[in-house]
Protein backbone atom coordinates (compact mmCIF):
# COMPACT_ATOMS: atom_id res chain seq x y z
CA UNK A 1 0.00 0.00 0.00
CA UNK A 2 1.26 3.29 -0.88
CA UNK A 3 2.50 5.56 2.44
CA UNK A 4 0.69 8.14 3.86
CA UNK A 5 4.11 11.06 4.12
CA UNK A 6 2.18 13.08 7.28
CA UNK A 7 2.20 10.10 8.95
CA UNK A 8 5.21 9.05 8.48
CA UNK A 9 6.27 12.69 9.80
CA UNK A 10 4.94 11.70 13.04
CA UNK A 11 6.18 8.55 13.19
CA UNK A 12 10.22 9.91 12.57
CA UNK A 13 9.58 10.84 16.01
CA UNK A 14 10.56 7.58 16.70
CA UNK A 15 13.96 7.82 14.63
CA UNK A 16 15.18 11.17 15.73
CA UNK A 17 17.27 10.70 18.76
CA UNK A 18 19.95 9.01 16.41
CA UNK A 19 18.86 10.41 12.81
CA UNK A 20 18.42 14.02 11.90
CA UNK A 21 17.53 15.18 8.02
CA UNK A 22 19.35 17.93 6.89
CA UNK A 23 20.14 19.86 3.37
CA UNK A 24 23.37 21.32 4.26
CA UNK A 25 22.88 23.77 6.36
CA UNK A 26 18.83 23.39 6.01
CA UNK A 27 17.48 21.28 8.84
CA UNK A 28 14.60 19.58 7.93
CA UNK A 29 14.30 17.40 11.20
CA UNK A 30 16.80 18.38 13.92
CA UNK A 31 17.89 14.93 15.28
CA UNK A 32 20.67 12.92 17.08
CA UNK A 33 23.70 12.26 15.87
CA UNK A 34 23.90 8.44 16.44
CA UNK A 35 23.24 7.51 13.18
CA UNK A 36 23.67 8.98 9.18
CA UNK A 37 21.00 12.28 7.88
CA UNK A 38 18.48 10.30 6.36
CA UNK A 39 18.17 13.58 3.34
CA UNK A 40 17.99 12.08 0.27
CA UNK A 41 18.07 8.27 1.13
CA UNK A 42 15.42 7.34 -1.20
CA UNK A 43 17.88 6.53 -4.44
CA UNK A 44 20.91 6.41 -2.13
CA UNK A 45 23.59 3.77 -2.18
CA UNK A 46 23.77 2.23 1.61
CA UNK A 47 26.44 2.85 3.79
CA UNK A 48 28.01 5.94 1.97
CA UNK A 49 27.97 9.05 2.58
CA UNK A 50 29.66 11.42 5.65
CA UNK A 51 29.14 9.03 8.58
CA UNK A 52 31.34 6.11 10.25
CA UNK A 53 29.18 3.33 8.70
CA UNK A 54 29.70 -0.14 10.30
CA UNK A 55 31.80 -2.68 7.93
CA UNK A 56 28.54 -4.67 7.10
CA UNK A 57 26.61 -2.22 5.55
CA UNK A 58 29.45 -0.60 4.00
CA UNK A 59 30.16 -3.62 2.37
CA UNK A 60 26.35 -4.01 1.24
CA UNK A 61 26.80 -0.52 -0.18
CA UNK A 62 29.79 -1.75 -2.43
CA UNK A 63 27.01 -4.11 -4.13
CA UNK A 64 25.20 -1.32 -5.35
CA UNK A 65 22.71 -1.97 -3.31
CA UNK A 66 20.27 1.52 -3.11
CA UNK A 67 17.57 1.90 -1.21
CA UNK A 68 14.36 1.69 -2.09
CA UNK A 69 10.86 1.25 -0.63
CA UNK A 70 11.23 -2.44 -0.11
CA UNK A 71 14.89 -2.92 1.06
CA UNK A 72 13.90 0.03 3.65
CA UNK A 73 10.81 -1.87 4.87
CA UNK A 74 12.75 -4.94 5.52
CA UNK A 75 16.13 -3.01 6.99
CA UNK A 76 14.32 -1.26 9.62
CA UNK A 77 12.14 -4.11 10.68
CA UNK A 78 15.49 -6.17 11.76
CA UNK A 79 18.77 -4.51 10.50
CA UNK A 80 21.16 -7.19 11.88
CA UNK A 81 19.20 -9.78 10.17
CA UNK A 82 18.62 -7.86 6.65
CA UNK A 83 22.58 -7.20 6.74
CA UNK A 84 23.01 -10.93 7.25
CA UNK A 85 20.51 -12.09 4.51
CA UNK A 86 22.39 -9.28 2.42
CA UNK A 87 25.86 -10.52 2.47
CA UNK A 88 24.97 -14.20 3.56
CA UNK A 89 26.75 -14.08 6.32
CA UNK A 90 25.33 -14.95 9.81
CA UNK A 91 28.40 -12.66 11.62
CA UNK A 92 26.94 -9.48 10.15
CA UNK A 93 26.71 -6.84 12.76
CA UNK A 94 24.75 -3.47 12.58
CA UNK A 95 25.27 -0.54 14.34
CA UNK A 96 21.44 0.05 14.59
CA UNK A 97 19.69 -2.02 16.97
CA UNK A 98 16.51 -0.42 16.81
CA UNK A 99 13.43 -2.22 15.21
CA UNK A 100 10.56 -0.87 13.73
CA UNK A 101 8.23 -4.05 12.81
CA UNK A 102 5.20 -2.19 11.65
CA UNK A 103 5.18 -2.51 7.85
CA UNK A 104 2.69 0.37 7.61
CA UNK A 105 4.45 2.67 9.36
CA UNK A 106 7.69 1.72 7.86
CA UNK A 107 5.64 2.51 4.58
CA UNK A 108 4.84 5.80 6.06
CA UNK A 109 8.34 7.22 7.00
CA UNK A 110 9.50 6.06 3.64
CA UNK A 111 7.03 8.44 2.17
CA UNK A 112 7.82 10.94 3.97
CA UNK A 113 11.56 10.73 3.26
CA UNK A 114 10.49 10.86 -0.09
CA UNK A 115 8.52 14.04 0.38
CA UNK A 116 11.49 15.51 1.52
CA UNK A 117 13.80 14.48 -0.82
CA UNK A 118 15.94 16.99 -3.89
CA UNK A 119 14.23 15.90 -7.23
C1 LIG B 1 21.31 3.45 9.79
C2 LIG B 1 16.57 4.29 9.23
C3 LIG B 1 16.01 4.62 14.04
C4 LIG B 1 20.81 4.34 14.55
C5 LIG B 1 20.07 3.63 9.21
C6 LIG B 1 19.78 3.52 7.80
C7 LIG B 1 18.46 3.74 7.64
C8 LIG B 1 17.90 4.00 8.95
C9 LIG B 1 17.67 3.70 6.35
C10 LIG B 1 20.80 3.25 6.70
C11 LIG B 1 21.26 4.61 6.18
C12 LIG B 1 22.26 4.61 5.04
O1 LIG B 1 22.52 3.56 4.41
O2 LIG B 1 22.79 5.71 4.76
C13 LIG B 1 16.02 4.48 10.47
C14 LIG B 1 14.62 4.75 10.72
C15 LIG B 1 14.45 4.80 12.07
C16 LIG B 1 15.75 4.60 12.68
C17 LIG B 1 13.57 4.95 9.63
C18 LIG B 1 13.17 4.98 12.86
C19 LIG B 1 12.04 4.30 12.49
C20 LIG B 1 17.27 4.59 14.61
C21 LIG B 1 17.54 4.75 16.02
C22 LIG B 1 18.90 4.65 16.16
C23 LIG B 1 19.47 4.44 14.84
C24 LIG B 1 16.47 5.02 17.09
C25 LIG B 1 19.75 4.76 17.41
C26 LIG B 1 19.32 4.27 18.62
C27 LIG B 1 21.36 4.05 13.32
C28 LIG B 1 22.77 3.79 13.09
C29 LIG B 1 22.91 3.50 11.72
C30 LIG B 1 21.59 3.63 11.13
C31 LIG B 1 23.88 3.81 14.14
C32 LIG B 1 24.18 3.05 10.99
C33 LIG B 1 24.10 1.53 10.85
C34 LIG B 1 25.40 0.84 10.43
O3 LIG B 1 26.36 1.53 10.02
O4 LIG B 1 25.45 -0.40 10.52
N1 LIG B 1 18.91 3.91 9.89
N2 LIG B 1 16.67 4.41 11.68
N3 LIG B 1 18.46 4.40 13.92
N4 LIG B 1 20.69 3.94 12.12
FE1 LIG B 1 18.69 4.13 11.91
Amino acid sequence: AEGDAAAGEKEFKKCKSCHMIADGDNSIVKGGKTGPNLFGLPGRTAGVGDFKYGKSLAAVGETGLAWDEAEFVAYVANPKDWLKDKLDDSKAKSKMSFKLKDADDAANIWAYLVSVSPE
